[in-house]
C-alpha cells in the first residue's frame, strides 16, 4: 500500500488498494520493466551485476508510472568461513523513496537456519566433508512495492580448532581462549532446594543430602522440555546435569579439619562427609543473555548419596556375595561411592561408575578368620586391605544405636554369619550403577552384568539396529585392564524413546557377555569372554577356582588375570569417536612400568624431571578400531593416539607424538567426543580430553585440550628405547598414530591443585560444562592454596576455601564451543 507519510516523493493518485493478493500483476510486471531500466540508467554498474536479472521478479503499484526505482542493494561479498561457527549476514538497502520489508532467504547448498530478521541475519556454519558453497538472497522492497534481491555466498569448509591454544599457567582461575566467557555453575555446598540455607562454606553447613557433593567428576547433560519435567533430548536450554561426586577435601567440610582421626569419629562429620559423595542431579536453565544458572527450587533436583536405596539387577542379584543386614536376599543396595567417570544410554539414562571404593572399607590384615582362601584372594585383589578405612567412619557410635549407615564401611567378620556383620559389604561396592535422571524417585539399579572392577566409567559404542550394542570400560588402578560388555539384546531403535527408562536398561545391560582386552605386538587384539565353564574360567583355576558366572562377574579381576589379559597403565576414560567407532582409552600413568616391562600398548618407561623415577609418567591414549567396526566384534586393531609428555622431553623415545608448548600434556584422564547434534561432533569429531596431573605440575595446572583425532592405523611403527637406572638400554616396538600437531590444543587450564574433570556440552555445542575438581586440595582450612572460585572473578580473601565446581562456557559470538 502506497503510505504518504512514508514517501517522500512519490506519486499517489490518492486511491484505496483493495487487492490484498501480494502477486504481481502483468501490467505491474510491464511497469517493473520500465522502473529496472530507470534504475539501471542511475546506478553503477556493480550494483547491477549484483542483482542480475532477478529483479524482473519484483513487482510495483499499477499505477506507479513515474520514475520511482527499486531499492539499490547488497548483500555483502562472498565470505569462507569453517563448521561450527556463526556467520553474519549483511544485506544493505537504500532507496529513492524510503525502504520497506527486507529478507533474507537461502537459494543454495546444505540447508541452514536463519535467525534473526532485517537487514542482518547470522547461522551456524554446518558441518561438512569438504568445501560447500552455500547461497543466500536479500531481498528489499520500497514502500511502492517495488522489491529488488541480491545473492552472496558463504564456502564452509570442514570444522577445525577455531582458538588460540591457552598457556600453560598456574593461576588460581579457570584460563579459557580469548572470545569465551567463563561463568561459574553449582559450586560444592549450594542447595539443591529452597529450604535449604546458602552455603556459609566455613565448614558448620549441614545436609549435604541436599547441597551440591563436593569432587564433581563426569557429567552428563539430559534435556528437559520448556516447561514441566518431559524429557526433551534436544533441548539447549534446560536440563539436567548429573555430575558424580567422587571423593571430599574433607579439610574444608569442617571448621578446622576432621577431628578425632584415629579415634571415634563424631557423628555429624561423618555423616557429613558420606553424603559429599555420591551423585547429583541438578537443573540448568539459560536466561536472558546466555546467563546460565543452576535452578536451587527444580522439583527433578536430587541427590544421590552413599546411603540412597538401590537394586541389584543381573546375574549376582540374590546371590550369596551380595547378602548383608541391610540386604539379607542380596536384592537390594544402599547407596554408590567414589563415583568417577560415566555413560550415557540412548534411553536417556546415566550410567555412574563405582571406583576406588575400596579404601574406604576397614578391614585390617587380621580379618582372615572365619573367611575363606577364596574370599581373602579376593579382598587382596581388590585391595580391601584399608586397616582404619577412608575416613574412619565405622569408627561413629551413632545416637541410633540400630543405624548401621556407619558399621558398614566395617568389613571384618565379627558375627556368625554374613548377616550379622558387614563381610559383604565391599562386594557390593565395583558396580555400574544406571540412574533415571527424569525420575527423581526411582531406585537406581546396579549392572552386575557388567562385572565388578574400580569402574572407571561405561561409553557405549555406536547403537546400530539389529546389532548387540556395546560398553567399554576401564578399571583403574596400576596394571588393570580394559573390559568390553556386549548386551545379550539387539538393539530397538524404538526403545530410544520407551517413557520407563530403567525396564530399557534391564533388557540391554542384564544379559550378554563380558569381555576383557589382550592388545597383541602386531597392532591386533582380542576380546577374550569371561564365561564361566571354559578353561580357565572353572573350577580348576588355580590359584582362584571359579564356581559360577557370578562368581567372575563379582571377582572380575582374578577372572581376568586368568585369562591372560593385557595390563594397562591405568585406564581411565573409554570414549567413542561418533564418526568412525574408534574406541578411546585413557591411560593416565603407571608408577610400575619399568623399562624392562614394557609392553608394545605400554610402551614407555623413562625419566620426566624433576622426578628421578623411571615410569610412564605422563601416561598415553590408546585408541582400538573394531574388526568390521561393529560393537559385536572379537577382534580390534590398535594403536596410540598420543603420548603425554612435555615439549621438552626426548622426541625420539619420550615426547613420541611430537607435542609442542600448544599441546603439550601430562596424565590424560576425562575424555569425551562431542554430540553428533552439532557441527563439532560430525565428519572430524571434536575430542575433549582432561588431565589428573601430579607430573607436570611443576611447569602448569590441569588442563583441557581439544582434539580432532584421525583414525587408528593412520600413523605407523616405531620402536622406542627406555633405558633403566644402570643405562641399560631395552628396545620396545609399537604403534603411533599420526602426530597430532594443530588438530591437538589446550583449550582451558584449571586453577590451583585442581583436576580437570567432566564434560559435557548442550546438544547444538554453544554451551560447554566442565567439571573443576579439588582446588586447594593440598591446603588447609587455616591457609587454604587456592581461593577458587571465589578467585576467578577477584582477589578473595586470604581464608576463602576452594570449593569444587561446574564452570559453563560460551563462544562470545555463540558458536561452537572449541570451533
Ligand atoms: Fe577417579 Fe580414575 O579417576
Ligand atoms: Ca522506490
Ligand atoms: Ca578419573
Amino acid at each position: 500500500m502506497n503510505d504518504l507519510t512514508q514517501t517522500p516523493f512519490g506519486y499517489t493518485d490518492g486511491d484505496v488498494d483493495t487487492n490484498p493478493s501480494t502477486e504481481p500483476t502483468l501490467n505491474q510486471l510491464a511497469d517493473e520493466r520500465f522502473s529496472r531500466r530507470q534504475m539501471l540508467r542511475g546506478s553503477s554498474a556493480i550494483v547491477a551485476a549484483t542483482m542480475g536479472g532477478s529483479v524482473l521478479a519484483a513487482c510495483d503499484s499499477n499505477n506507479d508510472f513515474n520514475s520511482d526505482a527499486a531499492p539499490t542493494v547488497s548483500a555483502g561479498t562472498a565470505a569462507t568461513t569453517t563448521g561450527g561457527r556463526v556467520v553474519t549476514l549483511a544485506g544493505t538497502a537504500t532507496d529513492d523513496g524510503s525502504v520497506g520489508a527486507v529478507a533474507w532467504t537461502q537459494t543454495g547448498g546444505t540447508a541452514v537456519t536463519l535467525t534473526g530478521t532485517g537487514n542482518t541475519v547470522t547461522f551456524m556454519a554446518p558441518s561438512v566433508a569438504a568445501a560447500t558453497t552455500l547461497t543466500f538472497q536479500f531481498a528489499a522492497s520500497d514502500n511502492t512495492g517495488h522489491t529488488a534481491t541480491a545473492t552472496t555466498t558463504v564456502t564452509v569448509s570442514p570444522t577445525t580448532l577455531g582458538f588460540t591454544a591457552v598457556a600453560k599457567n598456574k593461576l588460581d582461575v579457570v584460563t579459557v581462549p580469548a572470545g569465551y566467557t567463563v561463568a561459574i555453575g553449582a559450586r560444592l555446598g549450594d542447595p539443591i532446594a529452597t529450604t535449604v540455607p546458602a552455603y556459609k562454606n566455613d565448614g558448620t553447613d549441614t545436609n549435604f543430602a541436599q547441597r551440591i557433593g563436593d569432587h564433581g567428576d563426569a557429567m552428563r547433560w539430559f534435556g528437559l522440555a520448556t516447561t514441566g519435567t518431559a524429557r526433551d533430548e534436544t533441548s539447549s536450554t534446560r536440563g539436567l546435569i548429573v555430575q558424580n561426586h567422587e571423593n571430599i577435601n574433607a579439610q574444608y567440610l569442617h571448621p578446622t579439619g576432621q577431628t578425632s582421626v584415629g579415634g571415634v569419629r563424631p557423628e555429624g562429620e561423618a555423616l557429613k562427609e558420606i553424603e559429599c559423595h555420591g551423585v547429583s542431579v541438578i537443573e540448568y536453565a539459560e536466561g536472558a543473555n546466555r546467563a546460565w544458572a543452576y535452578v536451587p527450587a527444580s522439583t527433578l533436583n536430587r541427590r544421590i548419596t552413599p546411603s540412597t536405596p538401590m537394586l541389584f539387577n543381573g546375574p549376582a542379584k540374590g546371590s550369596d556375595f551380595l547378602k548383608t543386614p541391610f540386604s539379607p536376599n542380596g536384592t537390594d543396595g544402599r547407596g554408590t561411592i567414589n563415583n568417577c567417570a560415566n555413560g550415557a544410554t540412548p534411553w536417556g539414562t546415566n550410567l555412574t561408575c563405582e571406583e576406588n571404593w575400596a579404601g574406604y572399607f576397614r578391614r585390617p590384615s587380621a580379618d582372615v578368620a572365619g573367611r575363606t582362601a577364596k574370599e581373602v584372594a579376593s579382598l587382596a585383589r581388590y585391595g580391601v586391605t584399608n586397616a582404619n578405612g577412608n575416613n574412619s567412619w565405622s569408627t561413629v557410635v551413632p545416637a541410633d544405636a540400630t543405624n548401621t549407615l556407619f558399621r558398614r564401611w566395617d568389613a571384618r567378620i565379627s558375627g556368625a554369619t554374613a548377616l550379622d556383620d558387614f563381610r559383604n559389604e565391599p562386594n557390593q561396592f565395583g558396580w555400574v550403577v544406571e540412574i533415571d535422571p527424569y525420575s527423581p524417585t526411582s531406585a537406581p539399579r546396579k549392572r552386575t552384568a557388567l562385572g565388578r572392577l574400580g569402574h572407571e566409567g561405561c561409553w557405549p559404542g555406536a547403537f546400530v539396529e539389529g546389532k548387540k550394542p556395546a560398553f567399554y570400560m576401564g578399571d583403574d588402578a596400576v596394571n588393570e585392564y580394559l573390559y568390553k560388555f556386549v548386551s545379550a539384546t539387539a538393539w530397538v531403535a524404538a526403545d530410544a524413546t520407551s517413557a520407563n527408562r530403567l525396564s530399557i536398561g534391564d533388557k540391554y545391560l542384564d544379559a550378554g557377555t563380558l569381555y576383557v582386552a589382550k592388545f597383541n605386538s602386531d597392532g591386533t587384539g582380542q576380546w577374550l569372554p569371561m564365561v564361566y565353564g571354559t578353561a580357565p574360567l572353572n573350577a580348576s583355576n588355580a590359584p582362584y577356582p571359579f564356581a559360577s558366572q557370578v562368581d567372575i562377574l563379582v571377582n572380575t579381576r582374578l577372572a581376568a588375570d586368568a585369562l591372560g589379559a593385557t595390563p594397562m597403565d591405568r585406564p581411565e576414560w573409554t570414549a567413542v569417536n561418533p564418526a568412525n567407532g574408534d574406541v578411546y582409552l585413557t591411560l593416565t600413568n603407571n608408577s610400575t612400568r619399568t623399562p624392562a616391562n614394557t609392553d608394545a600398548a605400554n610402551p614407555r618407561a623413562y625419566i620426566d624431571p624433576p622426578s628421578t623415577s623411571i615410569s610412564n609418567r605422563n601416561g598415553h591414549v590408546v585408541r582400538l578400531k573394531e574388526t568390521g567396526n561393529t560393537t559385536e566384534a572379537t577382534t580390534f586393531t590398535w594403536d596410540i593416539y598420543a603420548f603425554g609428555a612435555g615439549s621438552d622431553l626426548d622426541p625420539t623415545n619420550i615426547n613420541l607424538s611430537g607435542l609442542t608448548a600448544d599441546n603439550d600434556f601430562s596424565s590424560p584422564d576425562g575424555m569425551v567426543f562431542a554430540r553428533t547434534s552439532h557441527p563439532g561432533g560430525l565428519v572430524k569429531p571434536l575430542m575433549w580430553l582432561q588431565t589428573d596431573d601430579s607430573a607436570f605440575t611443576d611447569v602448569t595446572n590441569c588442563m583441557m585440550l581439544a582434539a580432532q583425532p584421525g583414525a587408528v592405523g593412520d600413523g605407523g611403527a616405531r620402536t622406542v628405547t627406555n633405558t633403566n637406572a644402570g643405562g641399560t638400554a631395552f628396545t620396545q616396538a609399537t604403534r603411533i598414530g599420526a602426530a597430532p600437531g594443530a588438530n591437538l590444543k589446550r583449550f582451558l587450564v584449571g586453577p590451583v591443585e585442581c583436576e580437570i574433570t567432566g564434560v559435557d556440552s548442550t546438544p547444538d555445542g554453544r554451551t560447554l560444562f566442565v567439571g573443576i575438581q579439588h582446588p586447594g586440595e593440598n591446603g588447609t582450612p587455616a591457609a587454604p592454596s587456592s581461593h577458587w572460585p571465589d578467585s576467578q572473578t577477584g582477589a578473595a580473601g586470604a581464608t576463602v576455601r576452594p570449593r569444587s565446581a561446574i564452570v559453563i562456557i560460551t563462544k562470545n559470538d555463540g558458536g561452537v564451543v572449541g570451533l
